[in-house]
């Protein structure tokens, strides 16, 4: 049976990214237990666009977890606090009455805030066109089909491929690094035939690009890890440094 419970939101509002950008309040009544916190945030919208109010901005896309579109800062942590759940999968049975709940955009010098908790991501784009892909021909399916990878490869390289680009990682890292999401696209190619080619070039122009973009440097806080909804391992960021060492040795 459906539970209501009653919330209080604390909301960044910041209307781009030279703006101060402070705090608002918002009472969330009667929110079913059985919706979404995007579906949560669509109710409070709804009612601030009848009060003739600006509603609060956010991104969001598939709403299931694939697109890695949606993100914020839900009570200090990104996604909020469920393991591995985006935003979007993250639902108010886990909130209980009376709480209160302070929802921030994700905060790094390379996201800009563009509106409330809209931040720009493209910095992310950036660092894969400097080399997350592969530019070979490397056939069609049957060819692919062809090249033996063994079982356990191919399910690691699946597990990198599994990064949706959201940021999360960039967001709950004190340093705001970028090497978890770096690490799964690195790793993805290094354990595949098909990424040999241009390893040594891909692993050093994406270093390269993210230092340019000011995103930080990985000091093992592991806070990227228990915060990514991928789960993404940092034994990825691992690989990725012995990439980059290979590359500046051989
Ligand atoms: S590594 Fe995880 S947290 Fe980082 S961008 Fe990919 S899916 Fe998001
Ligand atoms: S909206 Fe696509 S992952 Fe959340």
């Amino acid at each position: 049976m459906a539970k209501h419970i009653n919330l209080t939101l604390k909301v960044w509002r910041q209307n781009g990214d030279k703006d101060r950008g402070k705090i608002e309040t918002y009472e969330a009544k009667q929110i079913s237990t059985d919706i979404s916190f995007l579906e949560m945030l669509d109710m409070i919208n709804e009612k601030l666009i009848l009060e003739s109010k600006e509603p609060i901005a956010f991104d969001n896309d598939c709403r299931e977890g694939i697109c890695g579109m949606c993100g914020a800062v839900v009570n200090g942590r990104a996604h909020g606090h469920q393991k591995g759940t985006t935003l979007c999968q993250l639902h108010m049975r886990h909130f209980s009455d009376g709480d209160v709940i302070v929802i921030e955009p994700w905060r790094s010098r390379a996201f800009k805030v563009i509106k409330d908790l809209v931040v720009d991501r493209s910095a992310l784009d950036q660092i894969i066109q400097a080399g997350g892909y592969i530019s070979v021909n490397t056939g069609s399916a049957p060819d692919a089909n062809n090249i033996p990878v063994p079982m356990d490869t191919a399910e690691e390289a699946f597990d990198a491929a599994a990064c949706v680009g959201c940021g999360a990682c960039v967001a709950s890292c004190p340093n705001a690094s970028a090497m978890l999401f770096l690490g799964a696209k690195v790793s993805h190619f290094a354990l595949l035939p098909q990424g040999q080619p241009e390893a040594k070039k891909r692993v050093k122009e994406m270093l390269a690009k993210m230092a340019e973009l000011g995103f930080g440097n990985c000091t093992n806080e592991k806070e990227c890890e228990a915060e990514c909804p991928k789960e993404i391992s940092i034994s990825h960021i691992a690989r990725l440094n012995r990439e980059f060492i290979k590359s500046a040795i051989f």
